[in-house]
């Protein structure tokens, strides 16, 4: 695992961008993983800065680590909504290149089964974009997610629908479940990005790449991966015992 630690989290972002960036241009299908939460915030606003400026990522494809099962598409915080507002048209993508998985349907087994395959026919994840949760969750994979996990429907745990309870009205109107990619199709992606920021995720930060390599702590099975970066700003890595150089 590489960390980079820089003066905040926009500078955090910019880095990562810069990363991301770097990635996609040795690739040829150009496939991007998406996180949404509020801390990739600044690496897609460092991203949209970039097409600004003039890179072309018109040719990039996406797929969204998650989804709520229960919200219609069209809620304000659905993963669909938020995909398409805060990434897609940012970045200057069409709607459609960027998949979610389908939260609404019938038989979330097959819409699992049909992601994965839709994954890998695109060639498979190029650089996957990561949050982590203060459990230490990935996607919606939360503590004891298997390794060996893969798309699938979940259950989230009560602490990250309260977390999450600040983008809704009360915490009764947070979903319940969830389809989530798996711990094994995340670490199938070329290369990881994983951004994290302030006070709140520094245990987690530090039991992921300190930390034994537990299921217990879905995170910390990235340390299995042979290209992970974590751009962390100085918050989310004041309980790290040997703190890296800034960038
Ligand atoms: C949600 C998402 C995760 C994200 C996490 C952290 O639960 N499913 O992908 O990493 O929240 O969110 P935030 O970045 O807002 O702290």
């Amino acid at each position: 695992m590489r960390i980079v630690v820089s003066a905040g989290p926009e500078e955090a972002g910019e880095a990562a961008a810069r990363l991301v960036l770097q990635r996609l241009s040795v690739s040829s299908g150009r496939v991007l993983g998406v996180a949404t939460g509020s801390s990739p915030g600044p690496l897609y606003r460092a991203l949209a800065a970039s097409v600004r400026a003039g890179a072309d990522l018109s040719d990039v494809r996406g797929f969204a680590l998650d989804e709520y099962i229960g919200l219609p598409r069209e809620h304000p915080q659905s993963y669909h909504s938020i995909v398409e507002r805060d990434v897609a048209m940012p970045l200057g993508l069409r709607p459609e290149a960027i998949l979610v998985p389908e939260g609404q349907a019938p038989d979330p087994t097959s819409a699992a089964a049909a992601y994965e395959a839709a994954i890998a026919a695109a060639g498979g994840i190029d650089v996957q974009i990561l949050g982590i949760g203060t459990n230490g969750h990935i996607g919606f994979n939360e503590p004891g997610s298997p390794r060996g996990s893969r798309t699938r429907m979940v259950r989230l745990e009560e602490s990250t629908r309260r977390a999450n309870s600040r983008f809704f009205r009360s915490l009764d109107d947070v979903p319940t479940l969830a389809i989530t990619q798996g711990v094994s199709t995340i670490l199938e992606a070329r290369s990881i990005v994983l951004i994290a920021s302030g006070e709140a995720k520094a245990s987690a930060v530090r039991r992921s790449v300190q930390g034994a390599t537990t299921e217990d702590m879905p995170a910390s099975l990235l340390q299995g991966h042979r290209d992970v970066t974590l751009f962390l700003d100085p918050a989310a890595a004041s309980l790290l015992d040997r703190v890296p150089a800034k960038a």
